[in-house]
């Protein structure tokens, strides 16, 4: 994501280090669909809202799982008091509405479900009711964002290569360790250098999940240790509770994250280790 200068800040708290938000800005005026990628809480939600609000359109947004089907996008024939009335769907609201469409962990829905995109990603710009018959022409400030999390890809649940390459796709992952401190201070009001010390903690967690087979700790998971630090929780107990518990069950391994953790956490006022360098965007 080069070429582009980064965006500073935002009023909504989104911040980028790449050209992202230019990107899904200049797909959004060219009316190309996008798929984001990138790990759980590296800010693929916040993005989108993000650039729903510098374009001026709402966001509605599609959790994906494997019992979604089309009628459950587009829409179904309801009773209602005594006569069969069509009710639309939210993809169909998003597309009537001029809407950012975003569909979560698109990687989740059924392949069969997904069919009905085909034609609203194409030069078609199109959305056909089967059931009704109506073809719903897409206008011009309609946009479908699609997200997955490529480390829960498995070769059961992989898009079709006929569905991935009809988006323009952007990889977000973590912000370097500086803007992701940055999050914390805004987000939960922790100084800097507790802040600091919490991403230096993640880094270190981060560079061990390899070997651990783990997801690595999330920016969402810090954010949340932050506000527990902010509300006079200690750090090391904030992180065991926000960062270690959600990464596993697994007693041996959290004894093994639980020693990097405190290692990377050095007591207020002391000096801290030179930073490793962990996983950035
Ligand atoms: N670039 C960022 N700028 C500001 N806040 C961020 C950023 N990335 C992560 N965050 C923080 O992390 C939280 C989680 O971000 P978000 O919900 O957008 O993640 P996500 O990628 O959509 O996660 P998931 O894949 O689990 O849905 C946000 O509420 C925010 O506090
Ligand atoms: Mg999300």
């Amino acid at each position: 994501m080069n070429g582009m200068a980064p965006t500073v800040a935002a009023a909504d708290g989104y911040l980028a280090v790449g050209s992202e938000i230019q990107l899904l800005e200049r797909a959004f005026h060219r009316r190309l669909p996008v798929m984001l990628t990138g790990p759980t809480g590296c800010g693929k939600t916040r993005l989108v809202e993000h650039v729903g609000s510098r374009v001026g359109r709402p966001v509605v947004t599609i959790s994906c799982h494997d019992d979604l089907t089309s009628a459950d996008l587009v829409g179904r024939f309801l009773v209602s008091g005594g006569d069969v009335v069509w009710q639309d769907g939210p993809l169909t609201r998003a597309v009537r509405e001029g809407a950012i469409c975003y569909l979560d962990e698109v990687v989740e829905a059924r392949h069969d479900s997904l069919a009905i995109l085909h034609p609203l990603t194409d030069h078609r710009r199109t959305l056909f009711l089967d059931r009704t018959g109506e073809a719903v022409s897409a206008p011009d400030t309609f946009m479908l964002v699609c997200s997955y999390n490529p480390a829960y890809r498995s070769t059961l649940k992989d898009l079709k290569p006929s569905f991935r390459q009809r988006f323009v796709t952007v990889a977000l992952d973590y912000l370097s360790p500086d803007r992701e401190a940055d999050v914390l201070v805004a987000e939960a009001g922790v100084d800097s250098a507790t802040a600091a010390r919490l991403v230096r903690c993640a880094s270190s967690l981060r560079g061990a999940d390899a070997a651990f087979h783990l997801e690595p700790p999330s920016t969402r998971t810090l954010v949340t240790a932050a506000h527990l630090v902010a509300g006079g929780v200690a750090e090391i107990d904030a992180i065991e509770s926000c960062v270690l518990g959600p990464l596993t069950t697994d007693g041996t391994v959290i004894g093994a994250l639980r020693e990097i953790a405190a290692a990377s956490l050095p007591a207020a006022g002391a000096p801290a280790p030179p930073a490793k360098k962990g996983k950035t965007r």
